[in-house]
């Protein structure tokens, strides 16, 4: 048996025909950088985010360091954020040269604890910058209020929430701006890397677009540093196919999710817990367990994938250590870190292989309590 935890190549495999005539056509135009391809992703990807504008770079981490920019975060300033995420989240931050402050995590959702922010305010702080984690958004309207009391931006981290939504709203209805990425295994992937911000802000829209294109405005004319970070046409192309079926891949992922969650409801483990008011897309499915390493491992021995996000919070990471954090500053964070364990649940997956995964996990966790 083999299933992987993740699997983008059975996705490309269902489009394969459209997705290499859309790749033809780039090709026949060898119009490669900023053509219609880029343009109409943009406005697809800002509509179904709910925002006015969308500004498609290289990647999610390149999205996350021209939005900061954008919204005007440099050195010496701080932006307060989570030690729980993938580490683009907190690079983009250090990269310009401003200083991640952490506040720990909810631990039922996973996501910055927004009781948790007006502490660790300071008169440096420029930004918040929570993140959307595992496909489920964070309580983005009570970040919002602190934001507007403080005279913060506010900036979502949403890599992994395209097509979640709160209240009905998408990521780009909150805030200033919000980031997402297209990196393959995403629930909206290309074939490489991609990314883009949503917001609805013109003067924003205006500095990100200019920051992607080394600072240009209107020609050889350059307003700042910028960097060069355009999405190409042939990555545009092929996320134009497959954003026609991103619905309905969040919907079978939705399925799969409440699958697990009913035939694990009385196993000794913590399960996803999807707020009231979201609409959850489970970029990944994501249980609590303290064996979870022999759980991995027995999966491992059946030919089941699964994942570790994320072993270690990032300020007990080498390169995170300048922060000046030590273990013991954020115990939720640090305790989830040991405990977390995401299975399969991408659309091709398909029900017969949930029922695989999740017998297994049934009688794993049976023999091991
Ligand atoms: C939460 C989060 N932020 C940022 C990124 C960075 O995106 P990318 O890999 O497209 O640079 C990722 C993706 O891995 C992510 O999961």
């Amino acid at each position: 048996m083999n299933i992987p935890v993740a699997n983008p190549m059975a996705q490309c495999m269902t489009q394969k025909d459209e997705l290499i005539e859309a790749i033809t056509k780039v090709f026949d135009t060898c119009h490669f950088i900023l053509g219609e391809n880029v343009t109409q992703l943009e406005k697809t990807i800002a509509e179904l985010c709910g925002a006015e504008y969308g500004i498609a770079v290289n990647s999610g981490t390149d999205a996350l360091v021209i939005a900061l920019a954008a919204c005007g975060v440099g050195p010496g300033d701080e932006v307060i954020t989570t030690p729980y995420t993938f580490v683009a989240t907190n690079e983009a931050v250090m990269v310009l040269g401003a200083k991640p402050v952490y506040a720990d995590i909810n631990p039922r959702d996973f996501n910055l604890d927004v009781s948790k922010i007006e502490a660790v305010i300071t008169p440096r702080t420029k930004a918040i910058l929570p993140v959307h984690l595992y496909g489920q958004f964070c309580d983005i309207e009570k970040f919002e209020e602190i934001a507007e009391k403080h005279n913060l931006k506010l900036i979502a981290d949403g890599a992994q929430a395209i097509g979640a939504s709160r209240f009905g709203k998408g990521m780009g209805a909150y805030g200033d701006a919000a980031t997402i990425s297209f990196y393959p295994t995403k629930n909206l992937g290309g074939c490489g890397d991609g990314g883009m911000i949503v917001t609805s802000d013109p003067a924003i829209d205006e500095a990100a677009r200019s920051l992607r294109f080394h600072g240009m405005k209107d020609g050889y004319n350059y307003k700042r540093i910028g960097f060069c970070s355009r999405l190409d046409e042939f990555q545009a192309a092929v996320l134009n196919v497959k954003v026609k079926k991103l619905a309905q891949w969040n919907e079978a992922r939705r399925a799969h999710a409440h699958y697990y969650i009913e035939r694990f409801k009385d196993l000794p483990m913590e399960l996803p817990v999807a707020k009231a008011d979201n609409y959850h897309i489970y970029h990944q499915f994501t249980i609590k367990y303290g064996k979870r390493d022999e759980l991995r491992q027995g999966l491992a021995d059946m030919g089941i994938g699964s994942a570790v996000f994320y072993p270690g919070p990032l300020h007990t990471q080498d390169a995170y250590k300048c922060l000046g954090y030590s273990e013991g500053d954020f115990p939720i964070a640090e305790g989830v870190c040991k405990q977390v364990l995401s299975l399969p649940v991408y659309p091709e997956l398909g029900m017969d292989n949930a029922k695989i995964v999740a017998d297994a996990v049934c009688d794993i966790v049976s023999k091991l309590g």
